[in-house]
């Protein structure tokens, strides 16, 4: 996918396909790639060892899941009986289930009940091709516990062969326990948690679940005001049930904004002109019944549309890139090349990494090989192919 752009529609014809490729890794990155003889002979002079991935298959660069919420206690299959009987997300929230649930269950969690946690989720996504897990805080609430968490993220990230992107998402919601109002709490998460995340190097990303029963954008501009002056990177939970997120973002220059189910016309206009990543979320959309972001409006207004799984125990229990991604495909009218661009170098774009996301020299040997000649098969197969070869910074990780 080299050379494509970044933001906006694409089509099929624009795919850039190399047939009969050759790899050449030279440690941790692509030194070379391009048509087979070509690589050879380059390679001859560099006394490489010659791995044959046999004929008929399809190289893809290694998958990147932008938005997820793999580090949690519990199960919410509760919430998803009492959801298909009727009840809504925000009513379930509100009586006390939801998110709270969650927070309660993972702050009984042990660290390493929490490392386990994200490792074997993190591990099954790998084998699904997905080498980059971007993984979010905001089930602990309080300065302690989203350090507990902050911390089993990195430590899973020292034993897993995937990369782990830790983000910190201590504006979930005002947490119930807390004796003040959102401003106290999230005063005291910005003054307290920031310096702590700068000084363990737990995060260089902040987020903020900005909606309904959450925060306002009225309430979170002094903690993305206070977060953007440390140089934290910015993203947002926008316009998922209601719109006004992606505003916050568009004004905080977040990478992306995630969600956006319920954003309309001017919603799309507004991010279309930004530069800030609108990451569509089809597994929550799939879990909750309800409908997908506008992934067409957004592609045709001249956004960088990128998919992600929102893997978390409330809203997107699933955990399947590609199988969202191939439905959200089908649903919204996305290329081939659209799809596959959301999930890799323009989820990549979301998570402010300009090292991996696409094939090509000088980038991270991040790639995954399909067992089928022709690179369609892949989405029409809806997650249902999944890699036969995944290669991580140079490494076989799966086969
Ligand atoms: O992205 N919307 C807010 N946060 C998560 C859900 C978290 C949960 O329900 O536990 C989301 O869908
Ligand atoms: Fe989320």
């Amino acid at each position: 996918m080299a050379g494509l752009p970044l933001k906006g529609a694409l089509s099929d014809e624009q795919l850039p396909i190399v047939e009969n490729g050759g790899i050449i890794m030279v440690d941790e990155k692509i030194h070379a790639i391009g048509s087979y003889p070509q690589i050879q002979a380059e390679a001859n002079g560099l006394n490489a060892e010659n791995i044959n991935i046999q004929t008929n298959m399809v190289c893809l660069p290694g998958l990147i899941d932008a938005h997820t919420h793999i580090c949690f206690g519990g199960s919410r299959a509760k919430d998803y009986a009492l959801r298909n009987s009727g009840k809504t997300y925000l009513e379930i929230a509100k009586a006390g289930g939801g998110i709270w649930d969650t927070v309660t269950e993972t702050r009984k969690a042990t660290t390493s009940s929490l490392i386990e946690g994200v490792k074997t989720r993190a591990d099954r996504h790998l084998t699904h091709g997905v080498t980059t897990i971007e993984v979010k805080s905001g089930y602990g609430l309080s300065v302690q516990e989203e350090l507990k968490m902050l911390r089993a993220i990195a430590l899973a990230k020292e034993q897993c062969q995937s990369d782990l992107i830790p983000t910190c998402l201590a504006a979930h919601m005002v947490p119930k326990d807390y004796k003040g109002g959102p401003a106290d709490y999230l005063l005291e998460i910005s003054t307290s948690l920031f310096p702590i995340l700068k000084k363990e190097q737990l995060a260089k990303r902040i987020d903020a679940f900005v909606e309904e029963g959450a925060f306002s954008p009225a309430s979170i501009a002094a903690y993305f005001d206070k977060a953007k002056a440390m140089g934290f990177d910015i993203t947002v939970h926008a316009d998922q049930f209601s719109t006004g997120g992606s505003g916050v973002a568009v004004k905080y220059k977040a990478v992306s904004a995630d969600h956006l189910e319920a954003s309309s016309e001017k919603e799309i206009q507004l991010l279309a002109k930004s530069n800030v990543v609108a990451t569509a979320l089809p597994g929550a959309s799939m879990a909750l019944g309800c409908n997908y972001a506008p992934a067409r409006r957004f592609l045709n207004a001249g956004a960088a549309l990128a998919i992600a799984s929102d893997w978390n125990p409330g809203s997107a229990p699933m955990g399947n890139l590609m199988v969202q991604a191939a439905v959200l495909g089908a649903f919204e009218k996305l290329s081939n090349t659209e799809v596959l661009a959301g999930i890799t170098y323009r989820a990549a774009a979301a998570l402010n990494l300009q090292d991996r996301g696409i094939l090509k020299t000088g980038l991270l040997a991040d790639f995954i090989a399909f067992p089928t000649n022709d690179y369609q098969e892949i989405l029409y197969q809806q997650g249902m192919m999944p890699p036969s070869l995944v290669y991580k910074k140079g490494k076989l990780a799966v086969n």
